[in-house]
């Protein structure tokens, strides 16, 4: 079943770091990352589908979650259990909540 993410969803995740002063519905807006505000003209969708995906591409060193990765991890964790992950791992948005985002992305021009 398509989980389908409110715009709000995605915000809320990029809000943890961000501020996006057009949500001023989405409380505690972190400031660890730059405004998103005026992303969408500063990157084009190739570039904002990258930095979703895997900021480290774009910021080696960010410590930014790579939202669309599922292997190249250091000794990553499966889940809860105390084990070790196997490769590949679930990435933590799908590919069409990521689309969602970037899609949004590209309307904060100002
Ligand atoms: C869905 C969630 C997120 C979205 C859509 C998002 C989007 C972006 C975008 C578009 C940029 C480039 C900003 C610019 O230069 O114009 C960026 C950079 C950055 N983001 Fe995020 N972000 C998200 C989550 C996070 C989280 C959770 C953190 C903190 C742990 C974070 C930390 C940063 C930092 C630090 C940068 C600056 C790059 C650097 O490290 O130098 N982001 N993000």
């Amino acid at each position: 079943m398509k989980r389908i993410i409110p715009i709000t969803a995605g915000v809320a995740l990029a809000a943890a770091c961000h501020q996006v002063s057009s949500q001023p519905g989405v409380p505690f807006q972190g400031n660890i990352g730059p405004m998103l505000d005026g992303a969408g003209s500063r990157w084009d969708e190739a570039q904002l589908r990258g930095i979703v995906a895997n900021a480290k591409i774009t910021f080696p060193d960010t410590m930014m979650p790579s939202f669309y990765k599922t292997s190249g991890y250091i000794r990553p964790g499966d889940a809860f259990t105390g084990k070790a992950g196997t490769e590949p791992l679930p990435p933590l948005l799908t590919a069409q909540e990521i689309e969602d985002i970037v899609a949004y992305l590209l309307t904060l021009t100002e």
